[in-house]
């Protein structure tokens, strides 16, 4: 087999700063070991996220360049609308600025008070925007997506008789609306198959419930199905992505991921009534119907972007990248969420720094010494992003402690990805000196943003 190579060459080139380790000792120190407060300038290789991080094609650029800013009508929304119907076929297409507005604007409709969305695993914006109108979100995700050490192909699907009991707990008419994310990124970015598809909208349809998509990562999410799910390999990507939004009577978006772009989103839906008061709000908050929130520019650029994803030679190159780092990995014995999913590789904190407990974030651990060694930025998934408190104000910390590196989409080559390889592995073999934090600043919602640190002893 021969190396699968970038599928692109490289027309534009932006150069990385290099720091030496005791500039970034203080850097580090200086963000309150909190990488989300570094300047971005400071950081080499930047794994923080894969979302608007993307690099844009030259027909995408062109694209911006032929975008209509017209207020109303524009011919770039008609070409922005048609590409997501061609995948989708949804029959209501309501741009957003990003994933998140489209779920703010979804969930001020259908949420509040006493409704509950179930889930494989909310992202943490998605749950935010549930818990804001007072709605629960409840993660219902299949057991064996919860051990890192697991390999299994679906790894993201959601356990469907969790969903009947718990439909019948709480009663159908309190729930508005079921999602899936595909990938699923707060577990590992692990794909759902299309039998559980199948089988969830076969539950929620016996309920009368809608099933949305979380799709940001649909194609990612298609292109594993071609790869692992019987009956599936002599289709193309398209009709796969077709086939699971066949199922779906709705969905959310957030371009910054599978279309490619820097900035954008939409909510997609077959409710008439629905889709209307989510355009009337659409208007106070994000714009008129045919820009919700973004340039003309930005809609062609999705559009470009949508239909560049679904090129197998790209998601070979993609899939094939995270795995790439993963093999190493996992062939020197650090610890990660194996399989690879499609965007990041997920390092298990868990069993990389067994001697932190969870109240002293072993993420954060690990996510600061990435920095301090390589000027890598990485997140921490785990009692950072998702722990809450109970009455005591004792630490509940959620299943799993994880560190994602998630790969920019066409941004790094072979040998960034070799670096970061290096780097991983000179922290690993130091993992018995590294020190637990302690919170010493958080905001009352998604606290992972702002949150100060400090190192334990
Ligand atoms: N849903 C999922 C599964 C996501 O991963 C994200 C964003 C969103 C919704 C929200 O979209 O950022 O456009 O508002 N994930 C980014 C990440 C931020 O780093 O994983 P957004």
């Amino acid at each position: 087999m021969k190396t699968i190579i970038e599928p692109f060459k490289i027309k534009s080139v932006e150069p990385i700063r290099f720091t030496t380790k005791e500039e970034r000792i203080q850097l580090i120190k200086n963000a309150g070991y909190n990488p989300f407060m570094l300047h971005a300038d400071d950081v080499l290789i930047d794994l923080l996220t894969d979302s608007g991080t993307s690099a844009m094609s030259s027909k995408q650029w062109a694209g911006i360049m032929d975008g209509d800013e017209s207020y109303a009508g524009s011919k770039s929304f008609y070409r922005f609308e048609a590409a997501v119907k061609k995948i989708t076929d949804l029959n209501f297409i309501i741009p957003t600025h990003q994933g998140r507005a489209a779920e703010k604007i979804l969930f001020s409709i259908v949420g509040g008070k006493g409704k509950f969305i179930p889930n494989n695993t909310h992202f943490d914006t998605t749950r935010a925007n549930v818990e804001f109108t007072g709605a629960e979100a409840v993660d219902l995700l299949n057991e064996t997506g919860k051990h890192p050490e697991i390999r299994a192909d679906f790894k993201g699907n959601m356990d469907v008789k969790k969903l009947e009991e718990f439909i019948n707990k709480v009663g159908k008419e309190n729930i508005p609306l079921c999602m899936i994310t595909v990938t699923n990124n707060s577990g590992g970015g692990q794909p759902v198959s299309m039998q559980n598809i199948k089988d969830v909208k076969a539950v929620c349809s016996k309920y009368n419930i809608p099933l949305f998509l979380d799709a940001c990562r649909f194609a990612e999410n298609a292109y594993f199905i071609k790869k692992r799910e019987p009956g599936y390999s002599n289709k193309s990507v398209l009709e796969i992505a077709q086939e699971m939004f066949s199922y779906s009577d709705g969905a959310t978006m957030s371009a910054k991921k599978d279309a490619l772009v820097n900035i954008g989103g939409f909510l997609a839906l077959n409710d008439a009534d629905i889709a209307q008061q989510c355009r009337n709000l659409l208007i106070v908050t994000e714009g008129f119907p045919t820009y919700g929130g973004l340039a003309g520019r930005d809609l062609e650029a999705v559009a470009q972007g949508l239909e560049e994803v679904l090129d197998e030679h790209y998601l070979q190159y993609r899939i094939r990248s995270i795995e790439y780092l993963g093999e190493k990995l996992v062939a020197s014995g650090i610890p990660i969420i194996e399989p690879p999913g499609g965007h990041a590789i997920y390092l298990d904190a868990k069993r990389f720094l067994p001697n932190i407990p969870p109240e002293n974030f072993p993420g954060q651990s690990i996510v600061c010494e990435l920095y301090i060694e390589g000027g890598i930025r990485a997140v921490e998934i785990g009692s950072v992003m998702f722990g809450k408190y109970d009455n005591d104000g004792k630490l509940i910390p959620p299943p799993m402690e994880l560190v994602r590196l998630a790969i920019p989409r066409r941004v790094y080559t072979q040998s960034h990805i070799d670096y970061v390889f290096e780097i991983l592995l000179e922290v690993f073999k130091k993992r018995n000196s590294l020190k637990g934090y302690k919170i010493v600043y958080e905001a009352p919602m998604l606290r992972h943003f702002t949150a100060q640190f400090e190192p334990m002893g």
